[in-house]
């Protein structure tokens, strides 16, 4: 007997890089808290600007939940994947896990051929092996990386890496320079050291 509903969904942010922490922040709050009343249980999942989230309930609950998520203005073109009757929660004590890229997710993303995540391709084959990683995944701090940010703040990493890089090298030359120009005054002694 199917005792409750399995819902995935793709939908995209329409929230800006300087605002996304803060609103993945209140998303989760507010997930949490309705969905620990409501005995739902899922995983929400953030990249490259789309989310994929899972939800699964009793039907009443996840129905009227998804009728709500419809409707919210943090995201733009939600898209249904999955509607299944399950007896068993996968998510079973999570009441929102929240789950970053990290490189099995990658890996799974590369060995599908992607360039990037793209939750809108998740056909139903890719479906079950993508919540199976998703359910063994540690969980993730909303902001604790790049990717949250979205991709100007990396480039704008990538940059200030760079340019450490490149003071790191120069002042490196620097000492080797000044090694050399005073190095050789002090070989002296240290030769008649070694002739004693
Ligand atoms: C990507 C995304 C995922 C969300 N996931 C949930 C969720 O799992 N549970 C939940 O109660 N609200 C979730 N929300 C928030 C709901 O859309 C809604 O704002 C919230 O349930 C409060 O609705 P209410 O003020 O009408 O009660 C999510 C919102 C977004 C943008």
């Amino acid at each position: 007997m199917s005792n409750y509903i399995r819902l995935t969904y793709a939908s995209s942010t329409t929230s800006k890089p300087a605002t996304i922490r803060q609103d993945l922040l209140a998303i989760l709050n507010e997930a949490q808290m309705h969905n620990s009343n409501h005995g739902i249980c899922g995983v929400l999942f953030y990249g490259n600007n789309y989310f994929f989230e899972c939800i699964e309930g009793r039907k009443l609950d996840i129905d009227i939940l998804y009728e709500k998520l419809l409707k919210d203005p943090r995201h733009k073109e939600v898209v249904l994947l999955s509607y299944q009757p399950v007896t068993k929660m996968r998510f079973m004590g999570w009441n929102m896990k929240y789950v970053l890229q990290e490189p099995a997710i990658i890996e799974f993303f590369e060995s599908n051929n992607w360039e990037k995540f793209n939750p809108y391709a998740l056909d139903e084959d890719l479906i079950e092996p993508f919540l199976n990683i998703l359910a063994n995944h540690n969980e993730s701090t909303p902001g604790e990386r790049e990717e949250v940010l979205g991709r100007e703040a990396v480039r704008g990493h990538v940059l200030n890496y760079k340019y450490a890089v490149f003071i790191i090298g120069i002042a490196l030359l620097i000492l080797v320079g000044m090694y050399m120009f005073t190095g050789f005054g002090s070989s002296v002694p240290v030769q008649g050291i070694n002739m004693r």
